[in-house]
């Protein structure tokens, strides 16, 4: 990709060309209500350090920012990717746009309206299955039904998104009974079980052999188009970035431009990729983007390290 870093009017550099981001859909076969945008503003996070919390109530709280100043709109159906290092923040931006944390500072807010608790409007898909062991694979896809379903219409829902994730015939195995790939698309379908306006992955494939994992990719694409929810998907595999997403952020620590650095992540980098959905995975257009991010996360083109703080863990990609 031959376009310069340009610059918006937040004052990150922007990379990448235009023309990647599909229209926005709201609505979607499988009876989405909408997809919602999500709006960060200014958002920050700090913890208390561990000294602080085991200290007397008497002793100053001592808070450790995690992320600071972030500032984000996703659009109504747009997969946004989260990358940065290990411990970087992706899954405490995550959590808070899925109210199950709050901001130290700014806020978050979906379809306009704020984010103050638990929101039924997102659903949730980890790393981990968390399957419920002694259910059956379809009892576990109904545990995402909205509460008061009736039902007859639970159980075609369900029957539907098995089907989309082609588990209709495991629909009576119970979670032992299936592979880790099985388990993680049972998984996907309980997260659109209620037909979220925003959809929040947090490595959903991370723990997959690569093959498997490339299957899901599809398949997550495949949901997508079928019912184009808004998704924030945090992953550590550069290339699944740019296979999926619309757009991807960079979270990492700002270079410091006096002596001392501002602590915590914020968005050190946004491009836009190019191209739409399935896109080729050998192109070169998109092999320009992955050096850009890599170099962005620490690693340059041979694997090596640079300029990351000690103790951070780099993960390995598949490149
Ligand atoms: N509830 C909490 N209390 C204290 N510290 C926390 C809490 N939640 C997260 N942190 C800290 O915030 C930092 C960011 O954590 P987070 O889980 O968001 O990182 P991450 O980017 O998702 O990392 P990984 O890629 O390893 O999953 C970590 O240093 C973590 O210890
Ligand atoms: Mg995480």
């Amino acid at each position: 990709m031959s376009a310069s870093p340009a610059t918006r009017a937040t004052g990150r550099p922007v990379l990448g060309t235009a023309g990647g981001a599909r229209p926005a859909q709201v609505s979607g076969p499988a009876g989405t209500d909408a997809a919602f945008a999500v709006e960060f503003s200014g958002l920050g996070r700090s913890f208390p350090t561990v000294a602080a919390r085991g200290r007397r109530p008497a002793a100053p709280a001592v808070a450790r920012p995690v992320l600071r100043d972030v500032t984000l709109s996703v659009r109504p159906g747009e997969v946004l990717a989260i990358l940065g290092t290990s411990g970087c923040g992706k899954s405490t931006l995550l959590r808070i746009a899925g109210g199950l944390d709050s901001p130290s500072a700014g806020s978050v807010s979906i379809d306009g309206s704020p984010v103050t608790g638990f929101d039924t409007r997102c659903a949730v898909g980890f790393q981990e299955p968390r399957l419920l062991p002694w259910r059956t694979v379809a009892a576990n896809v109904a545990l995402g039904l909205p509460r008061g379903t009736a039902r007859e219409s639970g159980q075609a829902r369900v029957a539907e998104l098995l089907d989309l994730v082609g588990l209709s015939a495991f629909a009576g195995h119970r979670p032992a009974a299936i592979s880790g790939g099985m388990a993680q698309r049972a998984s996907l379908a309980r997260a659109l079980a209620r037909n979220p306006g925003v959809l929040l992955l947090d490595e959903p494939f991370g723990a997959l052999d690569a093959l498997t994992r490339l299957k899901m990719q599809d398949l997550l694409l495949e949901v997508h188009a079928a019912a184009p929810t808004t998704v924030l998907l945090v992953t550590h595999d550069v290339d699944e970035a740019l296979q999926l997403a619309d757009r991807i952020i960079l979270l990492g620590q700002e270079p410091a431009v006096t002596d001392a650095a501002i602590p915590g992540a914020t968005i050190v980098q946004e491009l836009t990729v190019p191209g739409h959905r399935p896109r080729d995975r050998g192109s070169a257009e998109l092999a320009e983007l992955r050096g850009r991010l890599l170099a962005g996360l620490g690693i340059d083109r041979h694997g090596d390290t640079r300029g990351v703080a000690a103790g951070t863990t780099i993960p390995h990609f598949p490149y």
